[in-house]
């Protein structure tokens, strides 16, 4: 590769998975690699295979679809990690082993109990052992920005010695500052002295809200390969923003003088269709994907860009393919419009999905006369919903009454995986209890709602409206997302997806808790 060329490595589906409060289903993380590999990335850190089975499973099964890019597993310096991890990537086109182990003094003795010399042993071993495997080894001393540096060096230097093709210097606890950690890379180059037979890669987490500009100090360094996640996912305060390094990396092209592998316009949907399955959703004001991230509300600013867009904004938003907000659709529009449209936005669509896409266009054109691409890019994200979860119960009819001297009742009818229908009522404290009282009475699976939200997908009272929950069962937790002009129905859509995340996982076969008609 080419000096001036950054490696992007995506660690969404590891060190992104790690944030409290996700936790994705092997179809889900192929479907976030899928995207993944259309935006370009070149590395994909698919999981930690040794973690969990679920992990290898997932681990694998990426490293058998997902073709393009390096694939890698995470492995301790451990050898059974590195073998599973092997186990898990080997079918993989272009596999990679990626091992770590910490190199702090405070972690080295109190988190793995051993002495520096041991731990040096162990890292050696384990590069050697994933060159036994692949020729592709990444090697990250943890929490490398407090490692004391002659320690470093010589880590470096060995795990180099011992196979490793990619050292990545890691600020496990993102506590450097840019200038402190451009320094310690100059200093790596210095004097590591087989340095240039590696790739020098960086890996920040924000803990401080640095992670982004550690990684560019990095890059205006050297380093040739940042690992980030999208949306800035990650453990604790996440990960550096994937999409803001790549926007930094190309809007400032005149200072940085790197390229990437990137299709920029695949950012957008890349964020959307990850904060759509993790349920984390991205502020309004978050750099590149916020919602807000090319609003101008002040008057001036916006008399600027009307009159010259560059006025005010530095990156045209169609360059990471932002959906307009201008009427692009309407009730008369047909299936050749639909698909053409869905085609600028990046979906491509079989035909049958066309059609389940088309009977969900029409039903919201019915109601919301001036469908946008902001809609359309939401009505594709619950059709992927419908699609991706096994529906083992249909949410078929909903009816609410309610008001300021009623008591709020819902009538709620589901189907059931033998297309038996049941209705049930039930009264709550609002519609949304209601209903979901309504839900439980039929489906009966214990469960504590711990977070509901509405955002609006669009401006106007017309709206789409995107409704997100959380449910817990036995400590683990299930996303739903519902969309819909009618936030009732809305919510009901985003408890019947979450319920059918939880019963997909239930070994037992569902079936409804009253009689079916
Ligand atoms: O933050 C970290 O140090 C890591 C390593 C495993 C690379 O995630
Ligand atoms: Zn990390």
């Amino acid at each position: 590769m080419s000096d001036d060329r950054v490696i992007i490595f995506d660690t969404t589906l590891r060190d992104g998975e790690q944030s409290a409060g996700i936790g994705l289903t092997t179809q889900e993380k192929l479907e976030i690699a899928r995207q993944l590999d259309r935006l370009g990335v070149d590395v994909i850190e698919a999981g930690f295979a040794a973690s969990s089975p679920g992990d290898f499973e997932a681990v694998r099964t990426i490293a058998r679809e997902v073709r393009r890019p390096v694939i890698a597993s995470l492995a301790r310096c451990v050898l059974p990690d590195v073998d599973a991890a092997w186990e898990a990537i080997k079918d993989a086109e272009r596999p990679r082993i990626h091992v770590f182990i910490s190199s702090s003094d405070v972690q080295i003795m109190h988190q793995l109990r051993r002495n520096p010399e041991e731990v040096m042993e162990m890292a050696i071993a384990s590069v050697e052992r994933a060159k036994s495997y692949c020729d592709d080894v990444e090697f990250s001393p943890m929490d490398a920005t407090r490692t004391d540096i002659e320690y470093l060096y010589r880590m470096l230097e060995a795990a180099i010695d011992a196979g490793a093709t990619t050292i990545n210097i890691p600020d496990t606890v993102g506590y450097v500052m840019p200038w402190e950690f451009r320094e310690r890379i100059r200093m790596i180059k210095e004097n590591v002295p087989n340095i240039d037979k590696a790739v020098l890669s960086v890996h920040c987490h924000n803990d401080l809200g640095q992670a982004s500009g550690n990684s560019l100090a990095a890059v205006a360094e050297g380093a040739r390969q940042v690992e980030g996640c999208i949306n800035g996912l990650g453990e604790r305060a996440g990960n550096a923003a994937l999409e803001e390094v790549i926007m930094a990396l190309e809007t400032r092209k005149d200072h940085y003088g790197v390229e990437t592998g990137i299709d920029t316009r695949q950012i957008y949907r890349t964020s959307k269709l990850v904060s759509d399955i993790t349920g984390f959703m991205v502020q309004p004001n978050k750099a590149v994907v916020g919602a807000n991230a090319f609003r101008h509300a002040s008057g001036i600013h916006q008399d600027g860009v009307l009159k010259e867009r560059t006025t005010f904004e530095i990156m045209d938003p169609q360059s990471i393919g932002w959906p307009s907000n201008e009427l692009v659709l309407g009730k008369l529009s047909g299936r050749a419009g639909l698909r053409a449209r869905l085609g600028e936005l990046g979906y491509n669509l079989e035909q049958d999905e066309l059609n389940e896409a088309f009977e969900a266009f029409k039903s919201l054109a019915d109601r919301k006369p001036e469908v946008t691409d902001a809609d359309l890019s939401a009505l594709m994200s619950s059709q992927r919903r419908i699609a991706d979860i096994p529906s083992v119960f249909r949410l078929e009819h909903i009816q609410v009454s309610c008001g300021n001297h009623e008591v709020p009742t819902a009538t709620v009818t589901l189907t059931d995986p033998d297309d038996r229908e049941v209705t049930d009522a039930a009264t709550g404290t609002g519609p949304v209890d209601a209903v979901y009282k309504a839900i439980n009475r039929l489906v009966n699976v214990p469960n504590r709602l711990t977070e509901y939200r509405v955002d609006a997908v669009t401006e106007g009272i017309d709206a789409l409206g995107d409704v997100t929950i959380r449910i817990e069962k036995d400590e683990r937790t299930y996303v739903g997302r519902g969309s819909d002009t009618d936030i009732i129905v809305a919510s009901a859509k985003a408890y019947m997806n979450a319920l059918n995340r939880l019963l997909a996982t239930q070994d037992t076969r569902p079936t409804f808790d009253v009689p079916t008609s």
